[in-house]
């Protein structure tokens, strides 16, 4: 094996955010930049790499990419390995910290030699300088290395504007097992907090369409943004509040809604931000979602029923959505998962007690073949799941606006209440919308529809929350 010592006219240099912005950020470390190693070569034939080049390891075992980086503070770590593959078997690989095997992981394959992606890695480390070394375990040795991003995440110090800042509010269902970048669930989910300066930005990893607003105002899309965004500059040099939310993944749309952390002006802390009492969540399908109005998530009605009620609010719902699991995405049982994505029941009730949940389900079952007993059976099913998810929730069961499966809404509302709930209510929502003139297509209510019926729906939810 040949040993290649990376050295460059920017050795030592590493490549950080502008002095200027105290941040949550990680720093990155270039494979090619000393103290970097490479047992291999450095090349640069292969597009989309950062810096001048890759880590080229030789394909054999123990032919390793090394890197060597600074921690602030003792504790858990958030690497970002940025890697290139384009063979389709895995290469695995030991992850060597300071000369001990610690773990080891796998580089699957990317589908091409340019097509870059970050796998993250928690790994603990000792205040000052570490090694991180990934050693190929197979006679296929490592893919191709392009950087490793590197933060200390374990301390959790309140202020920092990172994404496990306590001073940051997230409402609805975020997973927050990466702690470089907390993800956002189903749709309607976004963070409050409070910072001091004149500026504020964002840390975003792949591009997605967000939307924020600062100080209440109104809320503005920033489309198709990834890496550092800047939100706001020349704000007063006061106390300034900033909410942030992210487009829904759904149909052809990957956009990456993660939030990590916010670009703080330097040297300023975040301060606690007012969480309210109520929380509703809005289980439905693409209506609740707010499909297709470009103004979705905030444009929808439970949205705009959850700000008229000065409540926290989330939308587990997502476009085609059934209430029973028959060839379609049954919110009966995917309202215990994180996302519409998640393959098991992975939600923790624990994170947060709903204090209300409206559902609205029903509108696609009817394409499914599902029948009025299984839908009434099912219903009832749901609103046992949510009792037991919530145990002091007010639960609203609304009507769909097509009018598919009412009767049999109410009657699994009555079995619940005969039972013994007394806090589950049918919603009839007859006449709430004008099917000729509020909808967009036979289906979705247009933004004023939204409206409207946010109108209709505030006050009955506010008379019992
Ligand atoms: C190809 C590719 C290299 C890569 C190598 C490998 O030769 O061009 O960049 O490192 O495969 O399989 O490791
Ligand atoms: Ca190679």
């Amino acid at each position: 094996m040949k040993l290649f010592l990376a050295t460059s006219v920017v050795a030592g240099v590493l490549s950080v955010l502008p002095a200027t912005t105290a941040t949550a950020a990680p720093l990155r470390y270039e494979a090619e930049t000393a103290p970097a190693t490479c047992s291999g070569t450095i090349d640069a034939n292969h597009s989309g790499y950062s810096g001048t080049g890759f880590c080229n390891a030789s394909n054999e075992v123990g032919a390793a990419a090394q890197f060597t980086v600074n921690a602030t503070t003792a504790g858990t770590a958030t690497v970002g390995i940025r890697f290139a593959s384009g063979t389709t078997t895995a290469r695995p690989a030991d992850i060597i910290v300071n000369g001990t095997r610690t773990a080891a992981t796998s580089f699957e394959g990317t589908g091409a030699w340019s097509t870059w992606t970050t796998k993250t890695l928690a790994v603990q480390v000792n205040a000052g300088s570490n090694t991180i070394r990934f050693n190929p375990t197979t006679a296929a040795g490592l893919p191709n290395v392009d950087y490793l991003d590197f933060e200390v995440t374990g301390s959790g110090a309140v202020g920092t504007g990172r994404p496990n800042d306590p001073n940051i509010q997230y409402y609805g269902r975020w997973d927050r097992s990466n702690a470089s970048f907390y993800s956002m669930g189903w749709a309607g989910g976004y963070l409050d907090a409070r910072f001091t300066g004149t500026s504020i930005g964002v840390r975003q990893r792949n591009a997605i369409d967000l939307f924020y607003s600062i100080d209440g105002g109104a809320l503005q899309w920033r489309r198709n943004v990834s890496g550092n965004v800047t939100l706001a500059t020349g704000l007063s040099n006061t106390a300034h509040t900033v909410r942030i939310g992210y487009r829904e993944r759904a149909g052809s749309y990957n956009g990456d809604p993660v939030f990590g952390g916010l670009i703080l002006p330097s040297g300023t802390q975040t301060a606690p931000v007012t969480r309210p009492a109520n929380f509703v969540e809005f289980i439905g399908d693409s209506i609740t979602v707010g499909q297709p109005n470009a103004n979705r998530p905030f444009a929808a009605y439970g949205w705009l029923a959850g700000e008229a009620l000065r409540a926290g609010h989330t939308q587990v719902a997502e476009g085609g959505a059934c209430l029973v699991s028959q060839g379609c995405t049954g919110m009966m049982d995917w309202f215990r998962r994180s996302t519409s994505r998640s393959t098991t029941d992975d939600w923790n009730f624990s994170t947060y007690q709903a204090t209300g949940v409206v559902i609205n389900l029903g509108t696609n079952d009817v394409g499914h073949g599902v029948s009025g007993a299984q839908f009434q059976q099912g219903y009832i099913v749901l609103l046992e799941r949510v009792r037991r998810a919530y145990p002091n929730a007010e639960i609203f069961a609304m009507g769909t606006f097509r009018n598919r499966y009412v009767p049999e809404t109410r009657n699994a509302v009555t079995a619940r209440t005969t039972a013994g709930d007394t806090k589950v209510r049918f919603v009839d929502t007859t006449g709430w919308i004008n099917s000729t003139t509020d909808l967009v297509d036979s289906v979705h209510p247009s933004e004023a529809g939204h409206r409207k019926i946010a109108q209709r729906l505030s006050p009955i939810l506010d008379q019992y929350l």
